[in-house]
């Protein structure tokens, strides 16, 4: 039996399964043509919602006011374009005494936790990387007499949580502070005795919150209060342990960057993000009643609405629309305001949940969504966000450098659910035709014939594209002849994109081992020769890249040779 080998698995000829992480083909560029597969499926998702929403329709969305749209770094106006969104408005926003009475991209939208992405992107922008380590004692010196001889089990040590920790949901600092939820039994209960939990002494040195934030939110949100009712909470787990949700950590993040930068949040992020950006119509602080109209404004409740404390701003305080949240998401995709290298470190997770689809970042939500079809695994870097009457998601798509937005409002108990199921309505709508747009395109750009010009050298290169939905994803040799001789055992059939070079005019592809498209669990150990990602690059001819192809495009993006490094040939195209 084999135990240890590397080489190229065409030579092995055993099955290979897996590819590698990224996309399957070069970026689409035509989203929200009439002629794209995108555009379809969006009408596709538009029809089912019209008849959801039709006023015959018993289904409770018809409750929740929404706006959802599709961004596009290579088709920039699909961010504007109401073919590719869609808009509902409920009676309650309708009909209400305050606020818009009909939705659209420019419809102002409360983000609730959307708000941790962009207080993260600030962070990222300001701060030096020396920052991101230093422990929490550093800002919050109270909070060091708190670390007593409780023990790490009831006791948070606050000075082993770093900043980055504390981004990434890994600190295991507690949930929320004391006073600061409406999640304590003893704030909402009328009798906690009936409920089998005993009487709370007045005396108790833990439950002695100055206030809470049933009855005076701006008191319990006062940051000494606040961090006096935080100190005595004990921790989830052990810092860089397991990820635990907390709004309490962007509240210190907030407050951190604040001392770190000497902004106020709303300044921070105007310096940062929403001036360079052109972000106009978003805030974190509550704007004047003059600017109402254009905000939505579920159930005529305009106390939790214009609700402003500043503390919560960089957890959850940020206003904004569908059209400002889409010019966020090309210019993270677009490397606008952060390095290439920053954004690719950001866009990555920091741990693992108990589940295979859902990793978590600082603070992204990433679902590693696998397509019905072909069995491909796309990562969508996403935000949520959930509060008071907001529910809300933002998802970059970097495979295809495209994302979405779904903000909505409303003060159904069903709201999360509901926005959550239009959320993955999008998903189900644009991934298969994003892959299949992609394919097609990759078609026209890339495929065909390819032949060497020196005189007498009998070099070719035929590369075809399955455009069926479904088919193994990439590009496939078709054949590959160097100097008379078939090549075609030398390098993998598949070619996936692996650097684009825009400043060049080039795309490099890789060809490789996968015959197949993912279409089977890999997790065994002895599975390791299937795995994609440990032979790129294995096989050499002089110390270049056999599986190494990189093509020269034209202004358009079509491919008009290809330059084959190790095979120290340059073919060009022909048909
Ligand atoms: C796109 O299709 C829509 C609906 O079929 C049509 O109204 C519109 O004129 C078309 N636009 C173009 C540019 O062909
Ligand atoms: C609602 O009415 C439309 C026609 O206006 C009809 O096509 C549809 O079947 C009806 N749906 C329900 C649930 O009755
Ligand atoms: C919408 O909300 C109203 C008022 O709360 C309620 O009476 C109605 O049943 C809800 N509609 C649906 C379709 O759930
Ligand atoms: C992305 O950045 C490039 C280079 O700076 C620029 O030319 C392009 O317009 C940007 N695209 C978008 C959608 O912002
Ligand atoms: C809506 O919420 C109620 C409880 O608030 C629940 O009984 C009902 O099943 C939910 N409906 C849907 C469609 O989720
Ligand atoms: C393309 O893929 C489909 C689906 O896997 C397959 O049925 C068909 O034979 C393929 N076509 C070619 C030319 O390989
Ligand atoms: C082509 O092959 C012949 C031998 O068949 C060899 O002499 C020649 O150097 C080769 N040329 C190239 C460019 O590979
Ligand atoms: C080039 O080489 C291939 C493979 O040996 C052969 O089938 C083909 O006829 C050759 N073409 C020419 C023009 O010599």
């Amino acid at each position: 039996m084999r135990l240890v080998t590397l080489l190229p698995l065409s030579l092995l000829c055993s099955p290979a399964l897996a590819d590698v992480l990224g996309p399957r083909y070069p970026y689409p560029t035509d989203i929200s043509s009439n002629s794209s597969r995108v555009l379809h499926s969006w009408r596709d998702l538009t029809a089912a919602l019209d008849a959801q929403l039709a006023p015959n329709s018993t289904s409770e969305l018809r409750n929740v006011t929404f706006s959802v749209g599709i961004f596009s770094l290579h088709d920039p106006n699909a961010a504007f374009n109401p073919a590719v969104q869609y808009h509902y408005t409920a009676p309650e926003v309708a009909n209400s005494q305050y606020g818009i009475r009909r939705v659209n991209g420019d419809a102002v939208y409360r983000l609730a936790s959307i708000t941790k992405l962009i207080t993260m992107y600030a962070g990222l922008l300001s701060l030096d990387s020396a920052d991101w380590e230093r422990p929490l004692t550093d800002f919050f010196p109270q909070l060091a007499e708190g670390s007593t001889s409780a023990g790490i089990a009831q006791s948070v040590q606050w000075d082993k949580i770093t900043v980055m920790t504390l981004a990434s949901h890994l600190g295991g600092v507690p949930r929320d502070a004391f006073g600061a939820s409406e999640n304590d039994i003893a704030l909402v209960a009328k009798d906690p005795t009936a409920l089998g939990l005993p009487p709370l002494s007045p005396d108790d040195p833990q439950a002695r919150a100055v206030c809470n934030v049933l009855e005076d939110a701006a008191c319990v949100f006062e940051l000494d209060n606040y961090i006096a009712g935080l100190a005595p909470r004990p921790p989830t787990f052990l810092p860089w342990t397991s990820p635990g949700y907390s709004n309490n950590a962007y509240i210190l993040l907030g407050q951190i960057f604040q001392s770190i930068t000497g902004k106020e949040m709303e300044e921070l992020y105007r310096d940062s993000i929403f001036g360079p950006l052109g972000m106009s119509t978003t805030t974190s602080v509550v704007p004047p009643e003059s600017f109402f109209p254009h905000c939505v404004i579920p159930g005529d409740d305009l106390v939790s609405f214009a609700s402003d404390l500043p503390i919560l701003r960089s957890s959850g305080g940020v206003l904004s629309t569908l059209h400002d949240l889409s010019k966020m998401g090309m210019a993270i995709l677009n490397n606008t305001l952060l390095s290439r290298e920053e954004t690719s470190r950001w866009m990555k997770p920091h741990t693992h949940t108990d589940r295979f689809q859902v990793s978590i970042g600082a603070p992204w939500e990433i679902f590693r969504h696998q397509d019905a079809a072909t069995g491909i695994v796309v990562d969508m870097y996403c935000k949520s966000g959930d509060s008071g009457v907001a529910s809300t998601w933002t998802c970059l798509l970097p495979d295809f450098e495209v994302g979405f937005n779904v903000l909505g409002a409303s003060t159904s108990a069903n709201r999360t659910a509901l926005i959550g199921e239009v959320a993955d309505g999008v998903v189900d709508a644009i991934v298969p035709s994003l892959l299949h747009q992609a394919a097609l395109e990759t078609q026209a750009r890339f495929a065909g014939v390819y032949e060497s010009t020196v005189e007498g050298l009998n070099s070719s290169l035929t590369l075809a594209v399955n455009t069926t939905y479904g088919a193994p994803p990439g590009m496939t040799i078709v054949s590959f002849i160097s100097n008379s001789t078939s090549v075609t055992e030398l390098v993998s059939p598949r070619l996936v994109p692996s650097i684009a070079s825009p400043r060049t005019n080039q795309q490099a592809f890789r060809s490789i081992n996968a015959v197949d498209i993912p279409s089977r669990q890999l997790g065994r150990l002895s599975d390791l020769s299937l795995l994609g990602w440990v032979s790129p690059g294995v096989v050499t001819y002089g110390n270049l890249d056999i599986d190494l192809f990189v093509f020269e495009l034209d202004p358009a993006g079509r491919a008009t040779a290809v330059n084959l490094p190790g095979f120290r040939a340059s073919l060009v195209r022909v048909g």
